[in-house]
């Protein structure tokens, strides 16, 4: 069974998967792990909740504690540690120097690989980030409660930049660095940025990348909708070495490196936030066009993401920790930046592709840094699977620990992860949660839980999910049979809301499955729009999206968002995109245009849309195939039938297309797609 297969969006979605066999933790593992007795997840029962959290917040250090841990009074708008006061760089930088203020904070790697590793430690961290916070606010004129636009890739200025914003109280909206301008200038229209913070260029697959082109685009693009950005810091890759052939504007564009030698030694006293104030927003593709600000607080977020990281990670002091993702995804923003920080750990930043200059270039850093926690996703872990199995054996580094987050991992997949990655020696947790839940929502607990390849697990502690079936009726827990995955209760990492959208906050995630007649909190249930099965061990496999989010290499990408783009094609009528199942990335989008009458179908015509959806979005949602059709299948209402499309596309019978409006269009796309 693929995910294509369940995002038919037929009622019930058949499951054929047998069962796999559980794992046991490797008792080396359990002997050094946090949470091993299975007493402790009494705790973090119902019974116990919502205090159960508490465990999590006193992670941090608080500058003034909170007097209620949840106030539910006003569902859904749920608020964590209400009346505590902390700051979220103080908590990821400051507090660690009494004790460790020599050691590695973050170990910089370029992507060439003769270029050397830099160790940062918290001291050489503390500095720059109180230097970049006095840039930031005197130069910028950024103040608490801003919010300013990062669009910078995998180096050291990313999560310097983060912290500094959240020094000052700034939020920051870091957009993926691969995105293209346009996708930017849509995040600096909805979160109302002044000031977009970039790069001149980066190294990704073995060449430097032209980056600052993109902020061009962007703010041109930005402004033609009203929205006006009057300054531009650009970090250069390589300081005092302009790695980009766009000019840079007078009066808008400076150079972040030069800049900052007027800031050099300064201080700034971290800002006192409250728990429910923002950290940060970050973007995810939504069902229509315009995507989502997932507003991310500083107090519950924080606690959440250091409670995940100590218990679920299991990141100790003296542990190399590596997160193989994108900072400018969620998972970085967690489990590269926020969460290993807050615990004092050591956290590697990676700034290229896992097979420049080959394949076994991640064994060789996690060899030379000694790493013995990996974090990635199925896509990447794919990736090095087709590239063969003799790579990790012939380096010296053994892993204790291992995730998996982003996209279901097939069976055979988590299996060469566990005996080849691995080597038999590290737990492997599957993460399931999203951009807007903050931290992981089902996990087993790595000393506690045996594994099950292809399952997440359970909820993680203090989370209670529930299965409903398309009326609302709970399914029976453990009873393999599929339906929609909610969140009974509220959690710390949750967002807030949709940045400037609460009506939309409600309805995407809370109006399906409400109980009119409950009292807070109860009666709320968070709908994560995943299919999902529990089975009798109470361990969930998550099926895939509900809605119309295609997810690539474990990101979403908005089905909407890359029809539009096609739309932008003069010669293109209608747009369909529907997600076909890759080898490697999971599912890739499948494009199928239809152009206005009286135009010939024509090669250049799929470039012009291929170019268009890269242009828009990024080489990331590049389509697998463009198929210029006569017409879509539709139904009578006239909607396009993607569930059609998608089964033509994976050579899957489309099944009965009697009642559409145009049924005899169906052979004709087969013939087409499938000869
Ligand atoms: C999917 C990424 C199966 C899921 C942290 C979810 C997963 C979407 C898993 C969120 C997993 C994430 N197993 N599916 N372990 N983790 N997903 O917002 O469909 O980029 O809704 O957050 O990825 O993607 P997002």
């Amino acid at each position: 069974m693929t995910q294509a297969d369940n995002m038919k969006g037929s009622k019930t979605i058949a499951v054929h998967w047998r069962e796999e066999e559980k794992l046991y933790p490797p008792t080396r593992f359990i002997g050094q792990a946090y949470m091993t007795d299975p007493a402790v997840l009494e705790r973090f029962s119902e019974k116990h909740f919502p205090e159960c959290y508490n465990d999590y917040a006193e992670l941090l250090d608080w500058f003034q504690y909170w007097h209620t841990t949840l106030d539910d009074s006003n569902p859904p708008f749920f608020k964590w540690f209400v009346g505590g006061k902390l700051n979220a760089c103080y908590n990821c930088v400051d507090r660690h120097l009494e004790k460790q203020r020599n050691k590695t904070a973050f170990y910089f790697v370029p992507e060439p690989e003769g270029e050397p590793i830099e160790a940062w430690t918290y001291q050489m961290l503390y500095r720059r980030v109180n230097e970049v916070a006095a840039m930031l606010r005197d130069f910028c004129g950024l103040k608490r409660g801003d919010c300013v636009t990062l669009h910078l890739p995998m180096t050291m200025e990313l999560p310097i930049t983060m912290l500094a914003c959240a020094r000052l109280g700034v939020i920051h909206s870091e957009v993926f660095g691969g995105f293209s301008g346009k996708a930017c200038a849509d995040r600096i229209v909805d979160s109302a940025s002044r000031v977009l913070i970039t790069m001149d260029a980066y190294n990704r697959g073995g060449k430097l990348n032209d980056h600052k082109q993109k902020a061009d685009i962007a703010i041109k693009a930005a402004a033609e909708r009203g929205a006006k950005v009057d300054k531009v810091l650009v970090w250069r890759r390589y300081p005092g070495k302009y790695g980009s052939a766009t000019p840079m504007v007078e009066g808008r564009d400076f150079f972040a490196d030069e800049v900052l030698k007027d800031y050099r030694r300064q201080q700034v006293e971290p800002e006192v936030m409250d728990a429910n104030d923002t950290l940060f927003i970050m973007y995810s593709s939504g069902t229509t066009g315009k995507p989502k600000g997932a507003q991310h607080c500083t107090g519950g977020y924080m606690a959440y993401v250091a409670g995940t990281s100590k218990y679920i990670q299991d990141i100790h002091p003296e542990d190399v920790y590596w997160c193989m993702a994108d900072i400018g995804w969620i998972t970085g923003h967690s489990y590269i930046v926020y969460g290993p920080l807050a615990l004092g750990a050591s956290s590697v930043l990676y700034e290229g592709a896992p097979n420049v200059p080959d394949a076994e270039r991640p064994w060789r850093i996690a060899e030379a840094l000694g790493v013995n926690i990996f974090h990635t996703s199925p896509t990447a872990i794919r990736g090095l699977r087709r590239a063969g199995s003799e790579g990790p054996a012939k380096y010296d580094y053994h892993f204790k620990h291992m995730t998996t987050v982003g996209e279901p991992i097939e069976p055979e997949v988590w299996r060469w992860y566990w005996e080849v990655v691995g080597k038999r020696e590290a737990v492997i947790v599957d993460t399931w949660w999203q951009t807007e839940n903050g931290g992981f929502l089902c996990t087993t607990v790595p000393g506690i839980h045996p594994m099950k390849p292809g399952s997440a697990g359970p909820g993680a502690p203090g989370i209670y999910p529930v299965i409903y079936d398309e009326s609302g009726k709970e399914i029976p827990p453990g009873s393999g049979i599929a339906g929609n995955i909610c969140i009974r209760n509220p959690w710390p990492g949750r967002m807030l809301t949709i940045w400037g959208d609460d009506e939309r906050f409600v309805n995407v995630y809370y109006s399906r499955y409400i109980d009119p007649k409950s009292k807070g909190w109860r009666g709320w249930p968070y709908f994560a729009a995943d299919g999902a099965v529990q089975a009798a061990d109470g361990y969930y496999r998550i099926l895939g999206r509900l809605d119309d989010v295609i997810n690539v290499a474990g990101h979403r990408l908005g089905t909407k968002e890359l029809e539009s783009a096609c739309l932008t094609v003069a010669e293109v009528a209608e747009a369909a995109v529907v997600p076909v199942p890759d080898e490697v990335k999971g599912v890739l989008p499948e494009v199928y245009v239809a152009l206005h009458p009286g135009i010939e179908a024509d090669e250049r015509i799929a470039q012009k849309v291929e170019a268009a959806i890269i242009q828009d979005i990024g080489p990331i949602a590049r389509p697998r195939r463009i198929w210029i059709v006569p017409d879509m299948p539709k139904t009578r209402s006239g909607k396009i039938m993607r569930r059609v499309l998608s089964a033509l596309s994976a050579s899957k019978d489309p099944g009965d297309v009697a009642t559409l409006a145009n049924p005899e269009i169906v052979e004709t796309i087969r013939s087409l797609v499938q000869d």
